[in-house]
C-alpha cells in the first residue's frame, strides 16, 4: 500500500470549537438573507459598516452580514489569539516556524525609532544603512552621475527576478508611474522562456542599461538564467569584458553574498536584505531598487511611511475598527461559510493593474495550505482563488459571471477619487461604473423591474416573455469598496500594508504558517531532473506514463529535421 500523503490521521479540530460552530449556527439561519432587505432595515447600514482611515475608506456594508455577524467573526478572531499572534510577529518572534525565521517585513518600514529585535540583534540599524546605500546609488543613476562603460548615463533598468523578486516592484513602478523619472525606464523580465529576455534586449543599448538581478536565494533557474543571458548579451554588445565594465551595470538585490560573488557581482553593488523578509513581502526592502530608482527614494520612504501608519492602525485599533481583521474575517465568512471558492480584485485605477497579480502570490502563496502549524490536517478550506483585472475592462470581459453567474464570487473594488491625468470626464465615467457595479451586485433585478424597464424602453411585453428570465438578476453579490482620496506613494503603502494583514489575520484564524512555501519545491525538483532527461539521448524509463509520453513527444520534436 502507498504510504499516507499526511503523516498523522489526525486533523485539526478548527471546526468544533465555540465560535465556529456559534457561527455555522449562525449561517444556518440567515444564509438566505438578501441584502437588499439588510439594506432596508437599517437606514443607517453605510455609517454602520464603513471606516475611514487616513484618505481611505472602507464601506463593506454590501455584504451578507448584521452585527451579529460581525460579532461572531470577531469572536473567532478573538479565540484565534489574533492580537496576540499580530505581537509576536511585530515583536520579531520566529513565528514562521518551519523555517526558523522571524516575519518583519514590518520592520523594513519602520518609520519610528523604535529598535527591532532579532536573535537579541537591532535590526533597524542594518535596515536603515541599506536603504541609505540605496538612496545614494539610485540618485546618482537618477541624476546621471553613474555612468555606464561607455561615458553614458544610463536609461533603462532591467529588473531580472520573479515572483517576490518581481511582482511586487513591478506593481509598485506601474502605481507610482506618475511620479517617475522622465528620462530612465523600468523593465521587468521575469520568465525564463528566452522571448521575454529576447524582446527585452532588442529594445535595449547596452552602454546605457543597468541591470538589477534581484533574487532572495540567488539560486532561482529562472533568474539566474536570465541573468546570465544579459551578461553574455552585454559582454558580446561591449566587445569588451572587464570587470570594471560588469560592475557598471549589473547589481544585485538578496541575501546569499556568497552566490552574488560567485556569478561575478562585486560585493559592493551588492544591497541585502535578510531571511527574516519573505520574497513575497519583499518590497519594501531593497528588492524595491528598480521602484526607488524610478520613483525617487523620497517617494519610496513615503510608501514606506503609509505602510508604517497601517502597521499602527493593525496594531492598535481594536478588532471591531481594524481595517485589515475585517477584510479578512469578511473572507472567512464567505470561503468557510459560503463556501465561496474566489475571490475578485477589481482596481478602477489604470496604474493599479498589476495589483491582482500581485496579490495572487501574497494571499495565495502564503494561504495556499492544508496542513496547520500543528501538522494536523485542516478541515476547512483555507486560501481562496485570488483573481481579478482592471474593473472597467472586466467589465466587457468576466462580469457577466459575477452579476448571473452559479458561484458566488466576493469581489473588492479599489478605486481612487482624484485622478493622475485631466480627463475629468473620463475619471467621472469610470468612478460611475464603479458605483454602479457594486450597487447592480448587491440590489440585482426583479421580474416586476425587468418587465418596467423593458415597457419603458418601448419593447412590446408580450413578444420579450422569453427574454423575460434571462434578464432576472439576482443580485445579493458582496463587494467591498476601498476608495482612496488619490493613488499617491503613501495610500499605495497602505494599501498593500492592509492587504499583508488580512492575509496574515487569515491565516492565523485557519492556524496555518502564511510565511513559508514548501508546496512550490516538488515541481522544482522535478523539473531539474526532467531538464537532463529532455538533454539527454538514453531512453526514457521513470515517470508515469503521462509524463513520459509528453516528453518524448517534446523531444521528438525537438531535434531538428
Ligand atoms: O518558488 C517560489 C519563490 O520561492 C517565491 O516565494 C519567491 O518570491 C520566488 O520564488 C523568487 O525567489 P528568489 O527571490 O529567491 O529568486
Amino acid at each position: 500500500m502507498r504510504p499516507a500523503r499526511v503523516i498523522l490521521n489526525a486533523k485539526s479540530s478548527l471546526i468544533n470549537t465555540p465560535a465556529w460552530v456559534a457561527l455555522q449556527e449562525h449561517y444556518n439561519k440567515t444564509k438566505k438573507v438578501h441584502m437588499l432587505d439588510l439594506f432596508e432595515e437599517d437606514p443607517q447600514r453605510f455609517e454602520n459598516f464603513s471606516i475611514e482611515f487616513k484618505s481611505m475608506l472602507l464601506d463593506y456594508s454590501k455584504n451578507r452580514v448584521t452585527k451579529k455577524t460581525m460579532k461572531l467573526l470577531f469572536d473567532l478572531a478573538k479565540q484565534a489569539n489574533v492580537e496576540e499572534w499580530r505581537d509576536r510577529m511585530f515583536a520579531g518572534e520566529k513565528i514562521n516556524t518551519t523555517e526558523g525565521r522571524a516575519v518583519l517585513h514590518t520592520a523594513l518600514r519602520n518609520r519610528s525609532d523604535k529598535p527591532i529585535f532579532v536573535d537579541d540583534e537591532n535590526v533597524m540599524p542594518k535596515v536603515n544603512a541599506e536603504l541609505e546605500k540605496a538612496r545614494i546609488f539610485s540618485e546618482k543613476v537618477r541624476s546621471g552621475q553613474w555612468i555606464g562603460y561607455a561615458g553614458l548615463p544610463i536609461t533603462d533598468v532591467v529588473n531580472i527576478g520573479i515572483g517576490g523578486s518581481d511582482l511586487g516592484p513591478n506593481m509598485v513602478c506601474r502605481a507610482l508611474s506618475p511620479y517617475k523619472h522622465n528620462n530612465i525606464r523600468v523593465h521587468f523580465v521575469s520568465n525564463v522562456d528566452g522571448s521575454h529576455i529576447e524582446q527585452m534586449l532588442g529594445k535595449l543599448r547596452p552602454e546605457t542599461t543597468l541591470f538589477i538581478v534581484a533574487s532572495k536565494t540567488f539560486t532561482t533557474q529562472e533568474t539566474i538564467t536570465n541573468a546570465n543571458t544579459a551578461k553574455n548579451w552585454f559582454m558580446s554588445g561591449t566587445g569588451r569584458v572587464t570587470e570594471d565594465d560588469i560592475s557598471k551595470h549589473f547589481v544585485a538585490v538578496s541575501t546569499n553574498a556568497k552566490k552574488v560573488a560567485e556569478f561575478g557581482i562585486d560585493p559592493e553593488n551588492m544591497f541585502e536584505f535578510w531571511d527574516w523578509v519573505g520574497g513575497r513581502y519583499s518590497l519594501w526592502s531593497t528588492v524595491g531598487l528598480a521602484s526607488i530608482i524610478y520613483v525617487g527614494m523620497a517617494n519610496f520612504k513615503k510608501m514606506l511611511e503609509g505602510a508604517h501608519e497601517m502597521d499602527a492602525h493593525f496594531q492598535e485599533a481594536p478588532l471591531e475598527e481594524n481595517i485589515p481583521v475585517i477584510l479578512a474575517m469578511l473572507g472567512v465568512w464567505y470561503g468557510n461559510f459560503y463556501g465561496a471558492e474566489s475571490s475578485a480584485v477589481l482596481p478602477y485605477d489604470h496604474y493599479l493593474r498589476l495589483l491582482p497579480a500581485y496579490l495572487e502570490q501574497a494571499d495565495m502563496e502564503s494561504n495556499g495550505k492544508s496542513v496547520d502549524r500543528e501538522g494536523l490536517q485542516t478541515t476547512y478550506t483555507t486560501g481562496k482563488v485570488i483573481w481579478g483585472a482592471e474593473g472597467i475592462n472586466g467589465q466587457h470581459a468576466f462580469y457577466q459571471l459575477l452579476h448571473q453567474g452559479t458561484r458566488l464570487i466576493p469581489t473588492d473594488f479599489i478605486a481612487s477619487v482624484q485622478s493622475h491625468n485631466e480627463h475629468e470626464h473620463h475619471s467621472d465615467i469610470l468612478a460611475s461604473n464603479f458605483l454602479a457595479q457594486t450597487e447592480a451586485l448587491m440590489r440585482g433585478r426583479n421580474i416586476d423591474e425587468t418587465r418596467e424597464q423593458l415597457k419603458n424602453s418601448g419593447v412590446e411585453l408580450h413578444k420579450a416573455e422569453n427574454r423575460l428570465p434571462h434578464m432576472i438578476f439576482e443580485g445579493n453579490q458582496p463587494s467591498n469598496s476601498i476608495v482612496i482620496k488619490k493613488l499617491t506613494p503613501r495610500a499605495l503603502g497602505r494599501l498593500i500594508a492592509m492587504y499583508e494583514h488580512k492575509i496574515f489575520v487569515q491565516g492565523i484564524v485557519w492556524n496555518l504558517n502564511s510565511y513559508d512555501q514548501w508546496g512550490v519545491e516538488l515541481g522544482k525538483n522535478l523539473a531539474k531532473n526532467i531538464l537532463e532527461e529532455l538533454d539527454s539521448g538514453d531512453d526514457i524509463h521513470s515517470h508515469d506514463s503521462s509524463t513520459k509520453g509528453l516528453l518524448n513527444w517534446y523531444r521528438k520534436y525537438k531535434k531538428p529535421s
